[in-house]
């Protein structure tokens, strides 16, 4: 803890959630905010008055409302890499030249897509997206979250390096009828070159004349997929600018627009651009990601939580998970301030979760009796994905709501076995209807609230220098250039290559 504003907020009496709600009628309601067809639900947190206006004096202090200015207007917010951070001009909002450039990359993946739809490269009826990273977790999550199952396209999303996941998709797709979409922003990543390499050679032990005329490349560096072979016509550019984790939104959405339908993606870019407006425009006290980090800096520096729990009640929405450990542990797994200074604070909580209410058979048990304190999110959406008996819908969201209030309630026993201490907190979305507007809502909330506790923290939430020092092992260790690394390593290649 460093600023008074943090001493301040670890001195607060902590009154148990029970006592909040017993001693304010209208906490429910005061805290529970509707969105757009979202409802965000914190009453079930710690936050009260003077939590919240400690909160609002330590942004004053942080200057978060220039931050977020600064965020918006496409100032170079990104200082370490010296740019700025402009997902929200995909969606309409920021420095105007960089909102009309995104707006004519958009109309030249719609007109790609418009030419495959007529045909324009065959007979296409499959796709293979390769991506990693920011790469794939979006479009990925979106398609699981968005497909209706009767799409004209199918779509595969393969990451790994390992052979064993793009292998079966090729044991089941027609080469003749497959467009590969090669997705990197630097255009440079292992994985998805190797993999991008094999599906070529595939192509052609499959008889296609011009394999490479089958693939889109989506990327921020266009020149080294020209040297990759990829013809110009089809690479569609976005800008380097924004970021990897922050791309769904730009070119890297568009096998999810071919395979969706390009009026999906216009639909997400709208639900998103109504968050990042009410991101700009609402008082602290009702803005909604910033509550949330609100809630997160609390647990993670005042009460020492160092995950953070997040579960499904849905499986449309199993992969959400999933990115937000990108989102936010990329974002704000880091140990120096905006200034260099070391971080006093403990940086992004550890995501995790699930999907419910299979979770609640699995880990929920620590959730409820362990010695760590976890914040829990829960998200659920009220109409269901399913046509079967409502029994299974309605069983769904009880389960989900009867775990937010165990939590908080717990229960006493004089056999400390059957005890449950309460005061556990959560959080709860509840999404209307699961469609491409309320999901670019959902996760522009995600990201500015990502953006806020890195504002808090004073940490740059846009770089990833913590994941290059392995990539770079990696390929000095597939180069064999000579370099010896330590013994136990040495060990496992020779156990493994027999060198
Ligand atoms: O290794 C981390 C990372 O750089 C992520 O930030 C990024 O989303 C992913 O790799 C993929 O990178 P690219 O899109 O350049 O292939």
């Amino acid at each position: 803890m460093t600023s008074g504003s943090w001493q301040a907020l670890t001195a607060l009496p902590r009154i148990p959630l029970n006592r909040l709600f017993e001693a304010d009628g209208d906490r429910a309601s005061r805290l529970g905010l509707d969105f757009d067809g979202l409802y965000f639900d914190f009453s079930k947190t710690h936050l009260d008055e003077p939590v919240l206006a400690a909160f609002a004096a330590l942004a004053d202090d942080l200057a978060l409302a220039d931050k977020r200015a600064a965020l918006l207007a496409g100032e170079p917010v990104n200082i370490t890499e010296g740019r700025a951070a402009e997902h929200c001009a995909e969606r309409g909002t920021g420095n105007p030249a960089s909102v009309e450039n995104a707006r004519a990359l958009h109309q030249r993946m719609n007109s790609l897509i418009g030419a495959i739809d007529a045909g324009a490269l065959g007979e296409i009826s499959q796709i293979i997206h390769l991506g990693i990273g920011g790469s794939a977790l979006g479009p990925k999550m979106l398609y699981q979250a968005l497909r209706l199952g009767d799409e004209k396209y199918e779509l595969a999303i393969v990451s790994n390096i390992d052979g064993s996941a793009l292998e079966p998709v090729l044991e089941r797709f027609d080469a003749h009828r497959t467009l590969l979409v090669v997705a990197s922003k630097t255009f440079t990543t292992a994985e998805t070159l190797l993999n991008a390499r094999s599906v070529l050679d595939w192509m052609g032990e499959q008889g296609v004349d011009d394999p490479l005329g089958q693939v889109v490349a989506l990327t921020a560096d266009p020149e080294q997929a020209v040297s990759f072979g990829i013809d110009e016509t089809r690479i569609l550019p976005f800008s380097d600018t924004v970021g990897g984790r922050y791309s769904i939104w730009s070119s890297i959405g568009f096998s999810v627009a071919l395979a969706l339908g390009a009026e999906i993606f216009e639909d997400l870019l709208a639900g998103a651009a109504a968050m990042d407006s009410h991101f700009e425009t609402t008082p602290w006290a009702g803005n909604i990601p910033v509550l949330a980090a609100f809630a997160d800096q609390y647990y993670a520096q005042v009460r020492g939580c160092e995950t953070r729990a997040v579960f499904a009640y849905d499986e449309r929405l199993g992969l959400l998970p999933d990115y937000l450990q990108q989102l936010e542990m990329e974002s704000n797994g880091k140990s120096a301030t905006l200034d260099g200074e070391p971080l006093a604070l403990h940086s992004s909580p550890i995501v995790w979760g699930g999907v419910g209410t299979d979770a609640q058979h699995a880990v929920f048990q620590l959730l409820h009796q362990g010695s760590h304190l976890v914040p829990v999110e829960f998200l659920a959406v009220v109409e269901p994905g399913d046509s079967l008996d409502p029994a299974h819908h309605n069983g769904l969201l009880l389960n989900c709501f009867a775990q937010g209030a165990a939590l908080m309630a717990g229960k006493k026993s004089d056999d400390s076995h059957r005890n449950y201490p309460g005061d556990r907190p959560s959080v709860t979305i509840l999404v209307e209807t699961l469609d491409a507007r309320s999901l670019g809502s959902l996760l522009a909330f995600y990201e500015h609230r990502t953006f806020v506790n890195a504002a808090l923290l004073n940490i740059n939430p846009f770089d990833q220098f913590g994941v290059e020092l392995g990539k770079h092992m990696a390929n000095s260790l597939s180069a064999d250039d000579g370099n010896r690394l330590d013994a136990s390593t040495e060990e496992l290649k020779k156990r493994a290559f027999d060198v």
